[in-house]
């Protein structure tokens, strides 16, 4: 089976095509990271004027890289949320346009499990059940996979996301937006110990995390060091800073799963790139007698692939829309949109 699958729920407008969930045909991205940076973030307006611009041409050029034609796509799928409502509209709008015309079935995805499904890609052998650590930019969750479309948030972030705390200590230490490589880069080069930064522990609910107080305190940090005209360690700020977001994180997740009775992670989300935290979750998995999965870098940012393999799970399971399908900005996992 054939999916054509559109993501545009942020500042990439993604389209791919995916065999049978796990084989990519072609997997075309369009970062506007570089229009954004500009002003430190993305701004919703523009992005989604971009994905207006750039969608139709991409979907040209997936399916051309997938060496298929328009007849042989056998579904349209289509992160649907959550997102940026505005960004997100314009992947439905297409997608439905695309799936009308085609005369083919329309899924919607939801893109917290396309972020997930990127590890099938990745991973042939994985299958559910499993606990994912899913942390990008806008959603940081613990989430108990036990089917393919079957999953339930056991944990997460009360405020920030893990990769927002990212972009805002990234733009205070003068790094470039989006901030999350820039600081791994830059953490590489100490080893930190220098900084004594706050550790998130909410009463009554260990599986959730917060990320404003971190955020702040290395706000906080940057600011009076230069009114005082102080120099900061940079390099040590963000090594010490990392640290304290893995140990939001992993702890959690080792903790969750062990809830969870599940012997099996797997990371996902942009946040998963980050090289400290992958490798405390490699420390974390072998001392616990898990099995880690980390999808290669390429998958762990948004992509249309990641939709597509999803997509065609949530097919497998009925999860069909019509025409009538909407957009969401915020969208719990468990739902479907097919369901309510
Ligand atoms: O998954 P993603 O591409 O988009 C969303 O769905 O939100 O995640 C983007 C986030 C950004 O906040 C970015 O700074 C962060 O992932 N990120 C990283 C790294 N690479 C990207 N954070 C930490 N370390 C990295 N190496």
């Amino acid at each position: 089976m054939n999916i054509l699958a559109f993501e545009s729920s942020c500042d990439e407008t993604a389209v791919a095509v995916v065999r049978d969930g796990r084989e990519v045909l072609s997997d075309v991205i369009l970062s506007q990271a570089d229009m954004h940076a500009i002003y430190g973030g993305v701004v919703p307006e523009i992005a989604s004027r971009r994905h207006v611009e750039a969608i139709a041409g991409l979907a040209d050029e997936a399916l051309q890289k997938a060496k298929i034609t328009r007849g042989e796509v056998d579904a349209v799928a289509v992160t649907y949320a959550p997102g940026l409502i505005g960004a997100v509209l314009v992947g439905v709008n297409f997608a439905k346009s695309a799936a009308y015309a085609l005369g083919v079935p329309l899924i919607p995805v939801h893109h917290i499990r396309g972020h997930i499904a990127a590890n099938y890609i990745a991973f042939p052998e994985l299958e559910p059940p499993f606990l994912a650590l899913c942390a990008s930019g806008g959603n940081t969750l613990l989430v108990d996979v036990r089917g393919y479309t079957d999953m339930e948030i056991v944990g997460g972030t009360r405020d920030d996301a893990a990769g927002e705390c990212f972009d805002k200590a990234a733009r205070v230490l003068g790094l470039p937006y989006p901030g999350g490589r820039p600081i791994d880069e830059l953490a590489q080069g100490s080893a930190g110990g220098v900084y004594d930064l706050p550790r998130a522990r909410i009463d009554g609910a260990p599986l959730d995390m917060s990320f404003s107080g971190l955020k702040t305190a290395v706000v906080n940090l940057a600011h009076n060091a230069e009114q005082k005209g102080e120099t900061l360690d940079r390099a040590a700020l963000a090594r010490d800073f990392v640290r304290a977001v893995s140990d939001e994180l992993v702890p959690r997740t080792m903790e969750a799963a062990r809830i969870c009775g599940r012997k099996t992670i797997a990371a996902a989300g942009g946040v998963a790139a980050n090289s400290i935290l992958r490798a405390d979750l490699v420390r974390a998995c072998e001392k616990a007698g898990c099995r880690l999965y980390l999808p290669p870098l390429s998958l762990c940012g948004d992509n249309g692939a990641m939709i597509g393999a999803q997509g065609y799970y949530e097919y497998r399971s009925g999860a069909a829309a019509d025409l009538s399908l909407n957009a969401f900005a915020t969208r719990d996992i468990a739902k479907t949109a097919a369901k309510d």
